[in-house]
């Protein structure tokens, strides 16, 4: 097969490229080397991957990458940084994804199936149980009450104290930030286009991923680098809340395999598929398992601010996926290691993390609460 990865130089595409050649795939790359997540060009891009530089919004570039290719998987993104305005999520992610389906038509390049990345970050708040209402969805919480510390969402019928549940495809999607907002159309773009062109595609909501070759200097590209820093450099990790939000943590190495299978699996086509392992993990325990892979204490402290728009619950049921053949594979304490070790070889890490943070609280991103820990 020949697949062309866009986004093959970041953190996910990177492995999926590796894969794919170990399987005797032909590979070719479009990838922009967006400086929010790298800088310059990564020594891991292979010598066997044919490597073209540009972007998913320019035709001719895309014209160019998709030419002679039987299989797209459609990474590239934006991601977020600290410098990406708002429209680029819109631009690169709906804009960026409508035009791969403009190209197929107007050039008549006939693939076998495109498969692109959603997010777990589409569906807000996760599923939840009232004792009184069944299964319910509550909305992003309300800024008011986060500010008088209470973390936990009610049930939206009655206010009363819910339980999480894991959540599936069949969730609302009330995701409210502009990457989320994003990823829905995207995930409608990849679905509604590929029926309309008769080419078969699957949108992949994964959950959050991790992993070697995660970039280091991105506040968004997840906690795990920002802890993985303020370790290494001997200051205390910052839970926001009180800690116990939960998450999805997924191994990069199965998130790779999740998104061959959906290319794979004609059962995964027209199809949204959730990719995470369904273990909830709590922000403090994330940070222990993460002190105990660098083989370091903790020391953390819980401060008591929040993020205005932050989920408190959100952990997959992948059960759609799983029944196409996958599973996932690694324990979050092993893939910490993995990832602990590829940080650890890069040498000095610089905090750039802290800097942030003074901006972040002016910004309003980070905001105090009545059970704030005083300000580091
Ligand atoms: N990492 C996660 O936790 C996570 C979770 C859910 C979904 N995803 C999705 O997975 C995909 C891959 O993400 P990742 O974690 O590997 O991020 P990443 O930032 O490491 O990789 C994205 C790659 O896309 C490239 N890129 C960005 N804009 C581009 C453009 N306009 N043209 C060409 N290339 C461009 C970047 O240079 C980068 O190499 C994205 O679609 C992302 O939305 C990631
Ligand atoms: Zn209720």
């Amino acid at each position: 097969m020949r697949a062309l990865v866009t986004g093959g130089a970041g953190l996910i595409g990177s492995h999926l490229v590796d894969a794919l050649l170990a399987q005797g795939d032909e590979v070719r790359i479009l990838d922009n080397l967006d400086p929010g997540s790298h800088r310059g060009r990564p020594a891991w891009i292979p010598d066997e991957a044919e490597f073209i530089l540009g972007d998913v919004r320019d035709t001719d570039a895309l014209a160019k990458s998709l030419r002679g290719i039987d299989e797209v998987y459609h990474l590239a993104a934006a991601v977020g940084g600290v410098t990406t305005e708002i429209s680029s999520f819109f631009d690169v992610n709906a804009t960026g994804t409508a035009r791969i389906f403009e190209v197929l038509d107007q050039e008549k390049i006939a693939i076998r199936k495109l498969v692109a990345p959603s997010s777990q970050s589409i569906y807000g708040e996760g599923l939840y149980r009232c004792e009184q209402h069944g299964t319910v969805q509550p909305l992003p919480r309300d800024l008011t009450r986060m500010a008088e510390g209470h973390w936990e969402p009610q049930c939206p019928q009655c206010g009363a104290a819910l339980t999480p549940l894991l959540t599936d495809e069949s969730a609302h999607l009330n995701g409210e930030t502009p990457y989320a907002a994003s990823k829905i159309a995207e995930e409608r773009i990849v679905i509604g286009l590929g029926k309309r062109f008769a080419i078969p595609t699957a949108a992949l909501r994964y959950a959050v991923v991790y992993g070697p070759r995660q970039s280091v200097f991105n506040p968004y590209t997840g906690i795990l680098s920002i802890f993985s820093t303020l370790l290494l450099n001997d200051r205390p990790p910052r839970a926001f809340e009180d800690g116990q939000e939960t998450r999805d943590f997924v191994y990069v190495g199965d998130v790779v395999r999740a998104t061959m299978t959906a290319m794979r699996e004609d059962g995964a086509d027209g199809q949204v598929l959730n990719v995470g392992r369904g273990v909830p993990v709590t922000i403090v325990e994330v940070i222990e398992a993460l002190a105990a892979a660098y083989e370091r204490e903790p020391n953390y402290v819980v401060t008591g601010e929040f993020r205005p728009g932050d989920v408190r619950h959100l952990v997959l049921d992948a059960g759609r996926i799983r029944a196409l053949g996958w599973e996932p594979q690694t324990e979050l304490a092993a893939g910490l290691v993995q990832m602990a070790g590829w940080i650890e070889g890069l040498g000095e890490l610089e905090d750039v993390f802290s800097g942030m943070l003074g901006e972040q609280r002016e910004r309003g991103t980070v905001m105090q609460s009545d059970a704030s820990a005083p300000q580091a």
